[in-house]
């Protein structure tokens, strides 16, 4: 039994957990993800042959994928229709396949998978080729099913991710999109050149951002050791930050069993509204500053109520934030289209902190798989 413990520790790098060390892992991770793809301020895809003519043909864009990954297309849902000026729909792969989708010649299919392996979305893929459509795989596993028959591949180089819950192959999938749309957006001349260029340099600097906020993971156990008896966690936000909450949300209900909701916060007032009773918890996330004021009515709104809000926000509206919330988690401002890849540390640490306390199996959450090779 020592045996087996001193192996099993070691896989963990001496870590309590998977999940944990795959969070700690993220600056790493997402230094291999970006350093090959960035060369004297511009996106190269050495790995991506894309024909010019191609791209400008594109009429439609089809992001399709499950879990945290279809979670990583909301944020570029985002991202690509501010850079590339083409309609993007973000698509749930169980949902595409059934839906007799507007598919033709002039659709990209970016079909995300950290396994490359999940059925429902090989399946969708499969579907959009049927019609016509190039794939474009975003994956984790080199050569797994969904890299072989995708039209083109681009990987995350997130290393081999163990613990069900994800977070290293989430935050190098939202960074490769980000830098996906970058190079397709340079290559349709839709991206202003200065943005571009900001958003570049704001990229390079992720990795030393993300580690600040790693070092700042003491202040979240308190937190979650202040909230992990809550019954049900509600996340707000809009925007990006709405994107942020869905897969904050997932994250906490996934490894800590606790009910827990995203919701767009002026989508609110149209029902959510009516859960919050004095002590319910908000995660209020006002990170996304072209909304902060709008995020902050919203979290007024929910606090005259009686919620306990949690706030995340950036050091450009701390103390705004600070004024009204229960508790302030303040992270590095970026690129407001790279806030997430910040915003999610926080919330990964919350929702590991919290399963501990409450002595979950956090590895492997009851009733999850790492892949869904089933319907
Ligand atoms: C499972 C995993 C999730 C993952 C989802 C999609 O539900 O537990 O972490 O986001 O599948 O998996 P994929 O490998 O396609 O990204």
């Amino acid at each position: 039994r020592t045996v087996d413990w001193d192996v099993s520790a070691a896989e963990k790098g001496g870590h309590p957990h998977f999940m944990f060390k795959e969070i700690l892992e993220q600056p790493e991770a997402l230094h291999k993800t970006i350093s090959p793809r960035i060369r004297d301020g511009r996106v190269v895809m050495d790995d991506l042959q894309l024909d010019p003519d191609y791209v400008k043909n594109i009429s439609r864009i089809f992001i399709i994928a499950c879990g945290s990954s279809y979670h990583v297309g909301m944020v570029a849902k985002y991202t690509f229709e501010r850079l590339l000026r083409r309609p993007t729909e973000v698509v749930l792969a169980s949902e595409f396949r059934y839906s007799d989708p507007l598919v033709d010649e002039t659709t990209l299919a970016i079909v995300i998978s950290q396994s490359g392996e999940t059925l429902d979305t090989m399946a969708a893929m499969r579907e959009a080729q049927r019609r016509g459509a190039k794939a474009l795989a975003v994956v984790n596993v080199i050569g797994s099913s969904i890299a072989r028959d995708a039209d083109h591949v681009i990987y995350t180089w997130a290393g081999p991710e163990i613990a069900v819950a994800t977070t290293k192959a989430y935050s190098t999938q939202l960074m490769l999109m980000n830098l996906l749309g970058l190079y397709m957006g340079d290559m349709l001349g839709t991206i202003d050149p200065q943005e571009y260029t900001d958003i570049v340099a704001a990229v390079e600097k992720i990795p030393a951002q993300m580690e600040s906020c790693l070092a700042d993971k003491a202040e979240i156990q308190y937190y979650a050791s202040r909230y992990f008896n809550h019954n049900s966690i509600f996340f707000i936000g809009r925007n990006l930050d709405y994107a942020l909450g869905m897969e904050g949300s997932l994250k906490l209900k996934e490894i800590s069993y606790i009910h827990s909701e995203a919701y767009a916060s002026g989508e609110l007032k149209h029902g959510t509204i009516s859960l919050i009773e004095p002590g319910t918890l908000v995660v209020a996330l006002g990170t996304y500053e072209p909304l902060f004021d709008k995020a902050m009515s919203n979290m007024v709104e929910v606090k005259s109520r009686g919620a306990e809000v949690l706030a995340l926000t950036t050091e450009l509206c701390r103390d705004k934030m600070e004024k009204n919330a229960d508790a302030t988690i303040c992270i590095p401002v970026t690129h407001p289209v790279l806030q997430p890849s910040l915003g999610i540390i926080p919330l990964q640490l919350f929702s590991y902190y919290v399963a501990l306390q409450r002595g979950c199996d956090i590895d492997k959450p009851r009733n999850l798989a790492k892949s869904v090779t089933v319907e």
